[in-house]
């Protein structure tokens, strides 16, 4: 991918080989493999570098049923720019009406028990789903996200579902994600412009204030380590060095 643009440094243009290289290899070792895109800014950007090059790793998002609408737009975003379509899990109706029955739309701010049991219907159930046909997936996170992704390694071990799982943006900083983006004119969703640097469900995501961390928004009556949602605990780190990554 050409890296002639004033928003790309040396260093950046250096992690882009090391990106691109990495995905042709995850593409050759693994014949089916997918990322998993919550239509965020690092999902974009890996779909670009996936989708503008034509690797074999398909891409999918988990529509939880109470995501923004500027997020369900990057899907038609995605569509315009790309002629690709990204594959949409939805939640089991049955399971949603019992737990709205039982506990009410938005009982996830009374406890965490409640708003795991959510995420578990609206997210993991359909990931497991999602996942059930592959050898390997791909995920946006960055270590610098969140003190819960610090030790975050490129590739690992999915334990549950016994698959590779790679993070190849984990070393990537937020300006390397934004410099990328502008360079490439990449479609990036419009509330990232209005204070959400990450951004979930609805309901469970705020804008953030000047200061605050990038995750600040997400979950925000909760402390800072149990904001995950279980879509990412059951991996043992592989440490891999660049070489046999990008062999
Ligand atoms: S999380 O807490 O929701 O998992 P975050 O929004 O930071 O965290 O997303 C981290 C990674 O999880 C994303 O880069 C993406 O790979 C995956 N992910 C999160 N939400 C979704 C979603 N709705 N659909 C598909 N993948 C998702
Ligand atoms: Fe439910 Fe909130 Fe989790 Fe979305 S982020 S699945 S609405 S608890």
């Amino acid at each position: 991918m050409s890296t002639d643009h004033p928003s790309i440094t040396p260093e950046l243009a250096a992690k882009i080989e090391r990106l691109d290289t990495l995905l042709d290899s995850i593409a050759a070792r693994h014949t089916r493999v997918k990322l998993a895109s919550s239509l965020a800014a690092e999902d974009m950007l890996l779909t670009h570098a996936i989708l503008s090059r034509g690797v074999a790793i398909g891409v999918f998002s988990l529509n939880t049923g109470r995501l923004h609408a500027e997020t369900l737009g990057m899907i038609d975003r995605v569509r315009e720019r790309y002629g690709y379509e990204i594959e949409q899990f939805h939640p089991q109706q049955d399971a949603i009406d019992e737990y709205v029955a039982q506990n009410g739309l938005n009982a996830f701010y009374e406890s965490i028990d409640l708003r795991k049991r959510c995420c578990e219907i609206r997210k993991v159930e359909p990931l497991n789903r999602a996942l059930s046909d592959v050898s390997a997936w791909v995920t946006g996170q960055r270590r610098e996200q969140s003190v819960t992704r610090a030790e975050l390694h490129e590739e690992e071990h999915d334990g549950a579902r016994n698959i590779a799982k790679f993070n190849p943006l984990a070393d990537w900083t937020e300006v390397d994600v934004w410099a990328y983006l502008q360079a490439f004119d990449v479609p990036v969703n419009p509330l990232h412009a209005r204070g959400y640097p990450s951004i979930g469900c609805e309901p469970c995501t705020r804008a953030i204030r000047p200061g605050e961390d990038s995750r600040a928004g997400r979950w925000w009556w909760e402390s800072r380590d149990t904001k995950e949602c279980g879509l990412h605990i059951t991996t043992i780190p592989i440490a891999v060095s660049t070489e046999s990554a990008s062999a």
